[in-house]
């Protein structure tokens, strides 16, 4: 099996069972991703419910005053992220008609959606074929094939960016997308991960070079 294939089959037995991967509509996805930026999953849960039940569509968002958004908001910090939600739902309903873009290259002109979470709604919500690339994948791809350019330089940008859409499982880009963040969170942890038990360790790089605990490298700034 190829690491895509891999991934993917790990995750389809171990992934857990969050709303948001429930749904194709970008409206929805753009919440949980906005949401999840900066924010843990556990944490991030209440609040993705109850932005979805007081604004159920981007038309109901851009409706709602400003006001309202940061109250909701309130427990989240970086405020700025709820407000330029605000000001993208607006612009989704003057702009698109009130249709939430699927494309990466409309996604990526939106206040608020750079391009980790073009690549998320694109991917997501219609296949699009664009890897994401977050904390997550660095180290899972770093870690696997022993890359040692640091993740916060422009080279280690596009290295690991590179490899990313290399490796993007182009088939089911949704689910490869989903896959390889969830190892990362799950399996492939920051700290004392599991590499007995690791689907993916007989060609992993640093279990075999003894550098699990070394990789991925970021430079102190
Ligand atoms: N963190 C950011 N996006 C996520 C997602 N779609 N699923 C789980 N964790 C995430």
């Amino acid at each position: 099996m190829t690491f895509p294939e891999e991934l993917i089959k790990w995750y389809l037995f171990n992934k857990r069972d969050l709303p948001w991967r429930h749904t194709k509509d970008p409206y929805v996805i753009w919440l949980s991703e906005i949401i999840l930026q900066q924010t843990r999953v556990e944490q991030g849960l209440p609040y993705f419910n109850k932005f979805l039940e007081n604004f159920p569509t981007v038309k109901a968002f851009a409706e709602a005053n400003e006001a309202k958004v940061l109250k909701l908001w309130q427990g989240l910090g970086y405020y700025s992220r709820g407000r330029n939600m605000h000001a993208t739902a607006q612009v989704v309903m003057e702009k698109y008609d009130g249709k939430f873009p699927v494309l990466h290259d409309e996604l990526i002109t939106l206040k608020g959606i750079g391009e980790y979470t073009a690549a998320a709604i694109s991917s997501f919500s219609s296949g699009e074929a664009r890897a994401v690339v977050d904390g997550n994948v660095f180290r899972v791809l770093s870690r696997f094939f022993g890359i040692s350019t640091p993740i916060n330089s422009p080279q280690g940008k596009k290295a690991f960016y590179n490899l990313a859409n290399e490796m993007l499982y182009t088939n089911d880009p949704s689910t490869y997308n989903q896959a390889i963040m969830e190892f990362g969170a799950l399996q492939c942890k920051p700290k004392s991960p599991n590499c007995g038990i690791c689907p993916l360790n007989l060609g992993c790089y640093a279990l075999k070079n003894n550098l699990v605990q070394v990789l991925p490298i970021k430079l102190k700034k």
